[in-house]
């Protein structure tokens, strides 16, 4: 795949208005995306649970303009007009118009809520993207539509156009391409993965063990506030970073060392791996030039909190971290009802006004039918 084969040919059908609505999910890698190239494309291959409760769901009304002219949209948050979104949707369009030539012919309404709290230190831009990505895929299917084609060929289009969502939602932030399926995805091209792409995210393809099946999330909010470094300052400090090159090529190993993990669910093994991912993402960020910490005093109570419990009682609890203070702690749902006990007993005491939310494991995007 190239990305010329994203840009589609002349569109079929007339379309004048109409209205799409997707839900996306967030995700939570286990080997992390951290360093990127032109275009958003990874230094190195990262592999993530899609989550199942933390979504965005947007609302992308469209209407045919007389000419085509510049990009024309608002934006809203909650149904609150929100302007300073637009620059980064501008940018986005920007971006993707030469594989979705129809932006400059219509006219959008782009309305977004998310399941989680605005402010709670979780990124909306893996779900927020996606999800717009998803309705700007439905909307694109409208204008290319053949009711001729077969199910072999409407199948390998299913394929297409989650490939394509997944490889507009890169464009708009990197992470994002992870959020259109589930419930394991791969992204950035790697030896170990069949079909992995730099481009887009790819199903991971092998036998997972079922003690990763309806894994569990508890995503304790330690620091609700924005982040004083940007994930894109962040990928940016890897340039020229003086452990880069060897930390794209651990990702690699890494990735390698956990394919058996999977398939033998072997989760001791599985926690020292992911657990070692997260300090390395927080370690590449405190040793970049300016260097910075995104973890706060209390994720690395919590943090030495899991590691005492899990010594303590033998439980399969462990904890990652993406761009930011707050704790995901991750643990086998047979094992949650003694773990959440802990975690509410413990760990809520060292999170922002005592919020955390409970997430686990998801299937991916949904397009959802809305009433006009
Ligand atoms: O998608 P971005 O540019 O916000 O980068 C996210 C990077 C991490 O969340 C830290 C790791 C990852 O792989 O999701």
């Amino acid at each position: 795949m190239t990305e010329q084969q994203f840009i589609p040919k002349t569109y079929s059908n007339t379309v004048e208005s109409g209205k799409v609505t997707w839900e996306s999910p967030s995700n939570i890698a286990l080997i992390k995306y951290w360093g990127k190239k032109k275009d958003q494309i990874p230094e190195n291959p990262s592999i993530s649970f899609t989550l199942n409760h933390c979504k965005t769901i947007t609302t992308v009304t469209f209407s045919k303009k007389e000419n085509i002219s510049d990009f024309e949209f608002d934006v809203f948050l909650d149904g609150e007009k929100k302007d300073d979104f637009k620059p980064k949707i501008e940018t986005f369009f920007k971006r993707v118009e030469v594989y979705l030539p129809f932006l400059k012919a219509y006219k959008f309404k782009i309305e977004t809520k998310n399941t989680f709290p605005h402010s709670s230190g979780i990124a909306s831009s893996a779900s927020g993207m996606s999800a717009l990505a998803l309705c700007l895929m439905s909307i694109e299917k409208q204008l290319l539509s053949d009711v001729t084609l077969s199910a072999v060929e409407r199948s390998l289009s299913d394929n297409y156009f989650n490939q394509k969502a997944s490889f507009l939602a890169r464009l708009g932030s990197g992470s994002a391409c992870r959020s259109i399926e589930g419930d394991l995805i791969v992204w950035g091209e790697n030896e170990v993965v069949d079909g992995s792409s730099d481009l887009f995210g790819v199903k991971y393809p092998y036998k997972v063990h079922d003690n990763f099946k309806d894994y569990q999330d508890t995503i304790l909010l330690v620091d609700k506030g924005e982040k004083q470094v940007s994930s894109t300052v962040g990928h940016n400090l890897m340039h020229n970073h003086p452990y880069a090159k060897n930390r794209f090529q651990q990702a690699h190993n890494h990735l390698e060392k956990l394919k058996p993990i999977l398939e033998s669910g072997d989760l001791d093994a599985f926690i020292a791996l992911i657990e070692s991912e997260a300090l390395t993402l927080h370690a590449m960020m405190m040793t970049s030039m300016p260097y910075f910490i995104l973890m706060k005093p209390n994720t690395l109570e919590i943090i030495n909190k899991i590691w005492m419990f899990r010594q303590k009682t033998g439980l399969h609890i462990s904890f990652t971290l993406d761009a930011g203070a707050n704790v995901h702690v991750l643990y086998p749902k047979n094992e949650s009802v003694k773990i959440l006990e802990f975690i509410k007993n413990e760990l809520v005491a060292y999170c922002q006004n005592g919020h955390y939310i409970c997430d686990q494991i998801g299937f991916g995007a949904k397009q959802l039918t809305i009433d006009n």
